[in-house]
């Protein structure tokens, strides 16, 4: 019997990444397979994410919960992975004594040995290092599933925006080697990938290495990827509007495999707010990046993270904010309360307005996002989409789904097998519109 590896991931993209190679290198170098279930587990890792207290929080509650496993059965192997491991290293251990490895997220790739350690010493193993971006060399390429995959390219923060706990728990930005990259994405199209998503904190603060000495910008790398034969459509995670130049909003115009949807968070649109995150941009300055980008693709479509209820934001901030929303017509965000986190800058700020008042903020911010989608949806009936087909639709096996360029998701009813439409991009005639996905039927009249 192999044994058995529970890993339950919380936060962002990158941490799904990671959890996604450790199961790889796992399986590799010590014969784990994975299991949806902790019960049936012999080790049990949590990956964790600490950018918002509630989100740190259930960590501890999780924990809770997989102690009460370790008591029927004493040999498992509980581990805390991630950002929360970052911050608070041993003090885990403290905590929860049951605990027996933790490791911070550049130092995943040392899990196998720190498993060895662990069950020769009985001692628990903490290892919460930023060596230089070696993680890359040492995770096996996580196992090709379907038609998309994430490829990272850089990690960590180097912009310390005065609320955020990421600089301090991911490190500084690193960037891949720009061959490495380019060697990843190649092989994932061999393996039947038609649509990349590029990672990281600050994806076009890329600055990755060349053999020959020289350095690749972001937009270097955009152009080099489109090339690669089988790459259709190129996405990312998370840009920032400090490091969107000239140079990347002309790229819009060069590389139709570039999609018409752009995740670029905003975060505020008062700029007094946006002077004490730190964020180094104005709202105008923002709506100035979207309004180049869409003389170029007058359909883009723009998402956005915001954070309501920042230290010293009035009601006069806040209708900044919904003027900024208004101006922009973001189709969707992430937006939450602010959350003062440990040891960053704003914490120390005092927070004035009731909380009553806050949530009603979000609440009005989020029901003019929701009008929104449902507008871009409703806007999108009747017209005529390229879709990637993903997977067999979840809730019906004689449906397909897949995404529109702009990132919105459409079922498809198909007769026959609807396996093999997958990874193909078909025109798609959008016939209805829900709330957070559409339908539609296949532009050329066919059904499969
Ligand atoms: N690098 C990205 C964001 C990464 S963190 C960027 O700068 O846009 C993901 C999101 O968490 C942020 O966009 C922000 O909206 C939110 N966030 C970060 N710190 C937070 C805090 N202290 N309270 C509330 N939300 C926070
Ligand atoms: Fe956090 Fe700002 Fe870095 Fe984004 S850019 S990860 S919000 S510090
Ligand atoms: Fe959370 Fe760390 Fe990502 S704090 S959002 S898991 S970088």
């Amino acid at each position: 019997m192999p044994k058995k590896v529970f890993i339950k991931t919380f936060g962002c993209q990158m941490n799904e990444y990671d959890s996604s190679k450790i199961a790889a290198l796992l399986e590799a170098e010590s014969g784990y397979v994975l299991t949806d279930s902790p019960e049936d587990a012999d080790l049990i890792l949590l990956n964790t994410c600490s950018v918002r207290e509630k989100a740190q929080e259930k960590v501890f509650s999780d924990l809770g919960r997989f102690r009460r496993v370790k008591k029927g059965k004493p040999d498992v192997i509980i581990g805390v992975a991630g950002c929360v491991a970052s911050q608070e290293g041993q003090a885990i251990i403290k905590r929860a004594p049951y605990v027996n490895v933790v490791m911070g997220p550049q130092a995943m790739h040392r899990l196998p040995q720190m498993l060895d350690a662990y069950e020769k010493t009985g001692e628990p193993q903490v290892d919460i290092s930023f060596p230089e971006i070696e993680k890359f060399d040492y995770l096996p390429p996580a196992r090709i599933e379907g038609v998309t995959a994430y490829i990272s390219i850089m990690e960590g923060c180097s912009k310390y925006c005065s609320y955020c706990i990421v600089p301090y728990t991911r490190g500084a930005e690193v960037s891949r080697r720009f061959e490495d990259v380019l060697t990843e994405i190649a092989e994932a199209a061999e393996q039947g990938i038609r649509e990349i998503t590029l990672l990281g904190q600050n994806v076009n603060a890329y600055r990755g290495a060349l053999d020959d000495g020289s350095t690749a910008d972001f937009t270097m790398l955009l152009e080099y990827a489109a090339e690669i034969p089988g790459i259709e459509r190129i996405r990312f995670v998370t840009s920032h509007p400090r490091e969107f130049n000239s140079r990347l909003i002309d790229a819009y115009s060069r590389i139709p495999k570039l999609v018409s949807h752009l995740y670029l968070p905003a975060q505020h649109g008062s700029d007094k707010i946006l002077a004490a995150m730190k964020r180094g941009y104005t709202a105008l300055e923002y709506k100035s990046i979207i309004r180049r980008l869409k003389a170029i693709r007058p359909d883009l479509l723009v998402s956005s993270d915001f954070i309501v209820g920042f230290p010293g934001e009035t009601d006069d901030d806040f209708n900044k904010l919904m003027q900024l929303i208004e101006d922009v017509g973001f189709d969707n965000s992430f937006s939450f309360l602010y959350s003062p986190r440990p040891g960053t800058p704003a914490a120390s700020l005092p927070i004035d307005t009731p909380l009553d008042v806050r949530k009603e903020r979000l609440a009005i911010l989020q029901a003019k996002i929701d009008e929104n989608t449902r507008h871009y949806n409703q806007m999108m009936v009747g017209t005529i989409q390229p879709v990637l087909i993903e997977q067999v639709s979840h809730r019906n096996s004689q449906s397909v789904q897949g995404k529109t360029d702009n990132n919105k998701v459409v079922h498809i009813p198909v007769t026959g097998n609807p396996e093999s439409l997958i990874g193909q991009i078909r025109n798609v005639k959008i016939t209805e519109a829900a709330n957070f996905s559409l339908r539609g039927e296949f532009a050329d009249g066919t059904i499969r």
